[in-house]
């Protein structure tokens, strides 16, 4: 009977270390631990043993039970969670990573339709200025021409981070990028650079607009300015027609109509005859505002405005944008949801 238990032990033990599942571990219970397997069959036939053998053979039977059942345990923790999991191909962690392209990132719409303005703006010989987004009233109004009782500088038309009542330069974030138009002139007076100077400036700006679908307390504007000596009326409309052409393709039209602006004299708000999309006929779109430098911007920042000229624009980015790509919510723009982001 020695012989028999020695030779069910090893049968035992190699049957186990070839279970590779929690269900074939289970069959090996069954047929050898279990209430009806081999080691309990063998029990019973310890009392036809000869007695003198007993002892040995009780002793080999209990060592046997120890031996497989924790043999068992020792292979149920091995095949632990592998032994869970439903049976397939093993892993290979060399495997490169799966990418999954509708997670890549990419740029914002807005960020897009920025760059590719500032791309037909710098062929065109614009090179691009920055301005800070916290203004002060001296740059957002007075040099611009804006006087103190002009009703773009009512407090409830502004994002005013001082008092305006009191405070000597209130500080404000800016409601319109026409900030680096005095900021650049400034600057290149200043260091001797300019004029002639030729710039194009895009970013954000605020006002404490009510929001809806057509209206956001921030929005992104880009702001063109170019000063040279004998500069004309006839050089913004070529210009902004050059740009319209170059960013909408050829049959674009541009038409300038009279206006008022502060910093501008004559004024004139442009439009734009463009064709958004193959399927849909040209029309005209409202774009923004321009005109010819108002003398005292240009003296207000240093520049003789006996020998030199200029002409200023400047248009909304969402606007156009938002017409481009069929957005009919501007609030889409800004909630950053990765389902309307992905479309664009
Ligand atoms: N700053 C104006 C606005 O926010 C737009 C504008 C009009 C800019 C005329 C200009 C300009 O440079 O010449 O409504």
């Amino acid at each position: 009977m020695l012989e028999e238990i020695q030779q069910i032990e090893s049968t035992a033990l190699s049957e186990l270390a070839s279970t590779t599942s929690a269900e074939s571990l289970e069959q090996w219970r069954q047929s050898y631990t279990g209430p009806k397997g081999r080691l309990k069959a063998l029990m019973p036939r310890l009392k036809d043993v000869p007695p003198p053998e007993k002892p040995a053979v009780g002793q080999r039977l209990n060592a046997l039970k120890t031996t497989l059942e924790s043999a068992f345990d020792a292979r149920k923790a091995a095949l632990g969670s592998a032994a869970a999991a439903p049976a397939g191909p093993a892993i290979d962690l060399t495997e490169p990573g799966l990418v999954r392209s509708e997670l890549a990132a990419r740029r914002h719409i807005i960020t897009r339709v920025r760059d590719e303005l500032v791309d037909v703006f710098a062929r065109m010989g614009f090179a691009v200025a920055d301005g800070p987004e916290l203004e002060d009233d001296e740059h957002n109004f007075i040099k611009l021409n804006i006087p103190p009782d002009h009703p773009a500088r009512e407090p409830s038309d502004n994002f005013y981070v001082d008092n305006p009542a009191t405070a000597a330069r209130p500080r404000m974030l800016r409601s319109q990028t026409s900030t680096v138009q005095i900021r650049t002139m400034e600057r290149m007076v200043a260091e001797g650079s300019g004029p002639p100077m030729k710039i194009v400036s895009p970013g954000r700006v605020y006002r404490p607009d009510t929001v809806d679908a057509t209206h956001s307390f921030m929005f992104h504007q880009i702001e063109g300015l170019s000063i040279d000596r004998g500069v004309t009326m006839q050089d913004l409309k070529s210009t902004l027609l050059h740009f319209a052409r170059a960013y909408f393709g050829q049959n674009a039209d541009v038409r300038l109509r009279p206006s008022f602006f502060p910093f501008t004299e004559p004024s004139a708000e442009f439009d734009m005859k463009i064709r958004l999309r193959p399927d849909q006929p040209e029309r005209w779109m409202e774009l923004g505002g321009c005109g010819m430098v108002d003398p005292a911007v240009l003296e207000a920042c240093g520049i003789d405005s006996e020998e030199w000229t200029g002409f200023a624009f400047g248009f909304g980015i969402e606007r156009l944008a938002m017409s481009k790509y069929g957005i009919p919510d501007i609030r889409l723009l800004y909630q950053n949801d990765i389902r309307f982001l992905n479309q664009l």
